[in-house]
């Protein structure tokens, strides 16, 4: 088993992996929605909140999804079914990986209309229909966005078949090269709005925003909601991370590379909302303004700024060269599925899930204007996605893994495949997987779900 190499490829070296995986990381999770959610949950302590969750829930699930990945070297429904036989138990554990490859699957299907918003803005903003508008003609701007579905159908195709031109050339010569270039832009993107915001925006206040500390403003949905974040930021529960982790060197330490992506995912979030937050402020606009402070409020905000109309422009291609690398690592398990299952080419395989993808993402955006009245559980399509993939299916395949890798999983593959430095790291680990996360798990699970349904 220890030599065994993927017959999709592997990663040329640790820094690459790293990358990829931070890419899949970093996305709309980080730019739209932790911004948004730190505003409505009011900031500072939501933050210190978020942290621990990311510490003590994700990164050590993240480790599990890499060593059962990185053991099998297979797509994640047989990379499961694979350390199963090795571990001698029940084969149906493969269920993890099923409920993963769906649930990565739906989330694909709506990711892809907001990038196709997100494609949208890098467009509008990029030939200056921005500059100076009012807040209620930015508004009326993304309303008839979202009115239109020829437009966002143009957007979600495009953004479709971007995703699918990378997953076709493969990990070498799609995924990695990607990552190579999209990276290191998405890095220096990420810089020079911060830059921006420090020099023009009210960087005190956003700063006091993001970290001061406010307990009252701490309530228990905040905590559920910052979990239930820990899980989609880090891109848990779908085998995004564990088909990543299949194509990783042998040697490299999963310990320390997780710890660094974990970092280094929380660091965009919190740069981005250092860079968002100041720019808000400086124009007087409300940060708790909800999914529309993307939308609305911030290229109103940077209408209104020197050179607002180029750094507008930066931060929309910024935040597509996030979607659009987290999309990717979205595609990843179910190709490979499909690849070691059916004996496909990458290309007719990816071209085929990704048709798939796009035709329910056609359910998505229609859901905000001709099918607005068909409700699910009270809510729309889109919304109804949003809600069963991050309040029921992450958290229960976040569980799942945790239950599988920290109790169903015989400690000799755990230790070996983990090969952390000492042993008081692996009773530290064992310790977090086996009762910190998936009790921390199993709350937010119960309790968001009593909440949306009771
Ligand atoms: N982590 C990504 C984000 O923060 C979303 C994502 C989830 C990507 C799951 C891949 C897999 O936007």
């Amino acid at each position: 088993m220890q030599s065994k190499q993927s017959i999709h490829g592997s990663w040329a070296n640790r820094w690459i992996f790293i990358l990829a995986a931070t890419g899949s990381a970093v996305g709309l999770g980080n730019i739209w929605k932790f911004p948004y959610i730190t505003g409505e949950n009011g900031g500072g302590a939501f933050v210190l909140v978020y942290l621990f969750c990311i510490l003590l829930v994700g990164i050590p699930i993240m480790m599990g999804e890499i060593l059962v990945g990185r053991r099998a070297r297979q797509s994640p429904i047989n990379a499961v079914r694979e350390t199963a036989a090795e571990a001698g138990i029940s084969q149906n554990w493969s269920l993890i990986g099923w409920l993963g490859v769906l649930a990565g699957y739906i989330i694909f299907s709506f990711y892809s209309v907001v990038a196709g918003w997100v494609l949208h803005y890098i467009a509008g903003m990029g030939t200056g229909q921005f500059v100076d508008i009012s807040s209620d003609l930015a508004g009326q701007r993304f309303t008839d966005l979202l009115a239109s579905p020829e437009q966002m159908l143009m957007w979600h195709t495009l953004f479709v078949l971007m995703v699918v031109g990378v997953i076709a050339g493969g990990v070498n010569k799609g995924l990695e090269r990607a990552t190579k270039i999209m990276m290191p832009a998405l890095f220096v993107l990420l810089l020079v709005l911060l830059g921006y915001s420090v020099n023009t925006g009210s960087f005190a206040e956003g700063w006091d925003f993001l970290f001061s500390f406010n307990p009252d403003a701490l309530t228990w949905d905040a905590v559920l909601v910052a979990l239930g974040h820990a899980f989609f930021t880090l891109s848990l529960g779908m085998g995004a991370i564990m088909a990543y982790g299949s194509y990783m060197g042998k040697k490299d330490s999963i310990g320390v590379t997780v710890l660094t992506i974990g970092v280094l995912d929380t660091l965009v979030a919190l740069v981005a909302g250092l860079a968002i937050f100041p720019v808000v402020f400086a124009n007087q606009m409300d940060p708790g303004a909800g999914p529309g402070l993307m939308f609305i409020t911030l290229p109103v905000a940077f209408g209104q700024m020197p050179g607002g109309q180029v750094f507008g422009f930066l931060f929309f291609m910024l935040v597509g060269v996030a979607a659009w690398t987290s999309a990717i690592s979205l595609l990843e398990p179910a190709t490979a599925w499909v690849v070691e299952r059916f004996g496909l080419r990458r290309l007719p395989a990816a071209l085929l899930l990704g048709f798939v993808i796009w035709l329910m993402g056609i359910a998505s955006l229609l859901s905000f204007n001709h099918w607005a009245e068909i409700k699910m559980l009270g809510m729309s399509i889109f919304d109804f996605l949003d809600f069963i993939t991050a309040n029921i299916m992450l958290p229960l395949s976040g569980l799942m893994i945790a239950i599988y890798s920290g109790w169903a999983l015989n400690k000799h593959i755990t230790r070996d495949e983990l090969s952390l430095s000492s042993e008081a790291a692996y009773s530290a680990w064992s310790l977090v997987i086996r009762f910190v996360a998936p009790i921390a798990v199993m709350i937010i699970f119960v309790v968001n779900l009593y909440d949306k349904l009771a």
